[in-house]
């Protein structure tokens, strides 16, 4: 299933509950939410006061991208305040293994996120154990980038590795996507969409409806 995750690092923090439903009415299945701790990424971002009120106001799947080091730390409080999704950076885990395990016995599903210069290699042994990968598109940090073009190389190559291996892994791409090249991040092999500046830029229910109607075209195909 084709899936957008609008990011609400771009949204406008003084409707955001609002210009989530609009996000939600126009088709959107998840909500990225991007944490930044102004170490593993030079940004802070926000963290779970405000996860926590927006839990009580929508019921979609929350998607939080954890860009903080040692995140093992905080696995069991994002977890208590509604994550259903919970990635972390394979470079910010001394332990990855560990921390897979915590978000597991956390009871919510597990992701790990690859920045664009790191190899696929690092989910050798535990790709079996993951329901998403995110291959960072960009460099993490920063909304409104370009994507890397290589990066979509790392999706195919990830892409192929599950099917020879029988899983049904999700793959995430996160950072310069937009309606006009999700058609091909697609046929890379990704089926979870971050939609940041590309979604809350300007008319943000018009904005998904543009995603939507990619995925669209997709199913029928
Ligand atoms: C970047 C974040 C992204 C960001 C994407 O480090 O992980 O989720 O919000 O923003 P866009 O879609 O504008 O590149
Ligand atoms: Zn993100």
């Amino acid at each position: 299933m084709l899936i957008l995750s609008p990011s609400i690092l771009a949204a406008d923090f003084t409707k955001l509950g609002q210009q989530i439903q609009e996000t939600a009415e126009a088709g959107a299945q998840y909500i990225h939410l991007d944490v930044m701790d102004g170490m593993f990424v030079p940004q802070i971002s926000f963290g779970m006061p405000v996860i926590e009120t927006i839990r009580k106001a929508t019921d979609k799947i929350f998607d939080v991208h954890l860009m903080i080091e040692d995140p093992g730390r905080y696995i069991e409080a994002f977890a208590s305040i509604g994550a259903d999704i919970i990635t972390v950076h394979a470079e910010a885990c001394t332990h990855l293994d560990r921390v897979i395990q915590q978000i597991k016995a956390a009871g919510k599903k597990a992701g790990v996120a690859l920045n664009p210069a790191t190899p696929l290699s690092a989910l050798d042994y535990v790709l079996p154990d993951l329901d998403m990968v995110l291959i960072m598109t960009v460099n993490p940090g920063f909304g409104g980038q370009k994507l890397i073009p290589y990066c979509l190389d790392k999706v195919r190559e990830l892409r192929s590795r599950i099917r020879e291996l029988g899983l049904s892994t999700d793959i995430e791409v996160d950072g310069g996507i937009k309606a006009a090249n999700a058609a091909e991040v697609i046929r890379a092999g990704a089926n979870v969409l971050v939609g940041g500046s590309a979604v809350f830029s300007g008319d943000v229910a018009a904005n998904t409806r543009a995603f939507i109607q990619v995925f669209r075209e997709f199913e029928n195909e």
